[in-house]
């Protein structure tokens, strides 16, 4: 007993000492990467080799440093399923030039210690849970090229110190909840629509969205007042005479816009009661007429203008017409444009609650590679689902038809529409929960917008709306080609059936023929059969479609490689989605959004 006490204590220094030798030994930037870790849900174990006794922390799983002082240089740790929130411990990373995490599960805010990184120059986050705002001090990062924020819950207002980031050359916000003004100052008047899409509460001219009327009232929120403008605005000094003459025209017009104004109220009034339907809650007593759901607020609109468009769609607003029903373009009083099915199915009064049910999670479900729906509509003699409008149509008609139109898809479109839909299948398989097989993946649910963005339509709708016999009849609808052989044998979709479908998809992009051609159908091949066959006769020239004249046999080859892999007889010989995303990322997409940094960076 009395020798225990010394030799504890000899064993306790020991420890320490050693303990701190460790600490010592490992960089300052090494164990601010611990203590990121520490904050992060590794479920994949992929940072396993994070180590506390290492030296340096240059050979950790994602990390590069400055060959010359060992300091971190770039974070790369994409689709690695880490869940938790960014540390502060960040900020601590003085000379990090890359950080990406993007597609992963990480929640929290994005701490405003990042905006320690002065050297940051490409900044990924894409497709997390990230929640809060972007740090007002983000302009201090003067050396931000390229910053891709999108697909995240991010709110509040757009911080005009980006506008301050001159080197800035890909923004990307879209799909989050930002509101407000986009300030209109620096470079953030150089981006488009694009760079912000998929939220609703934005506007400015960047968004083709007016923020004031032309009396100068604001249309929606002003942005954030805790972020004062770091960048003189523009036409200061025009707002200012603007303000006087706007005050003095304002006073002057006062009484008549108010009187305008309760006069229309009148008018409004008058209407609402002649209308036949209104939005209707559930009622105990009555039966209701017409029932309106709009998701997430996505339809800014009063549910009486909803439901008045929604009756009057016609014939000549017809655009297209598949399994599930008929599609019209609807076309509202401010020029917003919506795409509605009118779905064939007969209603079933028992199963509207559970449909409505499962319709909520799907028009929960937002990213910017999928079509979102923005609502469902029950009116008495028919059901409509209303989606956004998707300018250039589905893919299958501008691969089929593009007679007399001016926009044939050359290789390097179609990469990108392959990257894309990629992106939203992934989406969908692993990072939605519950996971969603999308059972239907055809070009013709590839919608294409005006920049020839691929987003994914249609998801989910298989399950929700086909019964186990009604399966057939999709099938014979257009989808026979795409469908795996173990879905036709056992009408079981799985997330690897649509890998399948995907491969058959990347096999008509390259050969613009559909799965169901004539040209080889006759001979009993599927378009996979068909390039197998060539394949083994060595006919590269002929598999790929003669209207891709920039396409190059090296990216060619890689995609066919692909696709190849997708559509295996054998379902567990499939890529997971994520893989394909990986494989098309890596192999082909070449300079894509992330590669383009590594590319064009001026680190060595
Ligand atoms: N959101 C949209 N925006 C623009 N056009 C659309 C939209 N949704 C559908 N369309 C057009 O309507 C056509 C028919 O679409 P629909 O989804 O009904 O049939 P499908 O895709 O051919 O088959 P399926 O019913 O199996 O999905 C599409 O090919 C496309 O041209
Ligand atoms: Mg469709």
């Amino acid at each position: 007993m009395k020798l225990g006490f010394p030799v504890w204590a000899f064993s306790a220094i020991l420890a320490a000492a050693l303990l701190s030798c460790a600490v010592l030994a490992l960089t300052p930037d090494g164990i601010a990467l611990l203590e990121l870790k520490s904050t992060l849900n590794d479920t994949k174990n992929a940072l396993s080799n994070w180590q506390f006794l290492d030296d340096s922390p240059c050979k950790w799983t994602g990390i590069s440093c400055h060959p010359e002082d060992q300091t971190v240089l770039s974070i790369s740790l994409p689709y690695m399923q880490l869940g938790g929130i960014i540390s502060p411990s960040i900020g601590k990373l003085s000379r990090l030039q890359r950080l990406a995490l993007h597609q992963n599960s990480l929640h929290g805010a994005i701490p405003n210690e990042i905006t320690k990184c002065t050297e940051l120059r490409a900044l990924y986050l894409r497709g997390n849970y990230l929640q809060g705002g972007i740090p007002s001090a983000i302009g201090n990062l003067s050396h931000l090229t390229v910053m891709d924020l999108s697909s995240n819950s991010l709110k509040g207002a757009i911080p005009s110190s980006i506008g301050r980031l001159t080197r800035l050359s890909h923004l990307n916000l879209s799909t989050n909840f930002f509101s407000g003004e986009i300030p209109d100052v620096g470079v953030l008047s150089t981006f488009g629509l694009s760079s912000f899409v998929g939220n609703f509460d934005l506007c400015g001219q960047q968004v083709q969205k007016p923020c004031r009327t032309s009396m100068g009232f604001p249309v929606v929120l002003p942005h954030a007042s805790s972020d004062e403008a770091a960048v003189p605005a523009k036409r200061s000094s025009h707002y200012l005479k603007g303000a006087v003459i706007g005050a003095m025209t304002a006073m002057g017009l006062a009484l008549v816009i108010l009187l305008g104004f309760l006069w229309i109220c009148l008018v409004v009034k008058k209407e609402r009661a002649a209308k036949r339907y209104t939005e209707v809650k559930k009622q105990a007593n009555s039966e209701p007429t017409a029932k309106l759901i709009t998701f997430h607020g996505d339809m800014p609109y009063p549910s009486s203008e909803i439901i008045e468009k929604l009756e009057s769609l016609e014939n000549e607003d017809v655009v297209g017409s598949g399994g599930f029903g008929t599609v019209y373009r609807m076309v509202m009083n401010d020029c917003g444009t919506f795409a509605v099915k009118k779905l064939d199915r007969s209603r079933e009064g028992s199963a509207d609650q559970v449909l409505e049910r499962e319709l909520e999670i799907l028009g929960s479900i937002k990213h910017i590679n999928l079509v979102n729906l923005r609502g469902y509509c029950r009116l008495p003699t028919s059901e409509l689902l209303i989606y956004d409008y998707l300018a250039m149509g589905s893919l299958d008609d501008l691969l089929q038809n593009d007679e007399g139109k001016d926009c044939t898809l050359n290789w390097s479109t179609r990469l990108k529409i392959a990257l894309g839909s990629a992106c939203g299948l992934a989406y969908l398989h692993h990072d939605c929960s519950p996971k969603i097989v999308h059972r239907n993946i055809k070009s013709s649910n590839i919608l294409l917008d005006e920049n020839f963005d691929p987003h994914v339509s249609d998801f989910g709708l298989g399950k929700l709306l086909v019964d186990e016999d009604a399966h057939v009849t999709t099938v014979v609808a257009g989808t026979f080609g795409y469908l795996a052989p173990e879905y036709l044998q056992s009408g079981i979709a799985t997330e690897k059936s649509d890998v399948y479908s995907f491969g058959v998809l990347l096999l008509e992009l390259v050969t613009g023929k559909r799965p169901t051609d004539p040209c080889f159908a006759k001979k009993g091949l599927n378009v996979v059969g068909w390039m197998n066959t060539l394949l083994q006769e060595n006919r590269l020239e002929d598999i790929v479609d003669e209207r891709c004249t920039d396409a190059d046999p090296e990216t060619v080859e890689a995609v066919l490689d692909i696709a190849a892999k997708c559509t295996d007889a054998n379902p567990d010989e499939r890529p997971s989605m994520n893989q394909v995303l990986q494989l098309l990322e890596q192999e082909v997409i070449s300079p894509c959004a992330s590669d383009f940094y590594e590319s064009h960076s001026d680190y060595s």
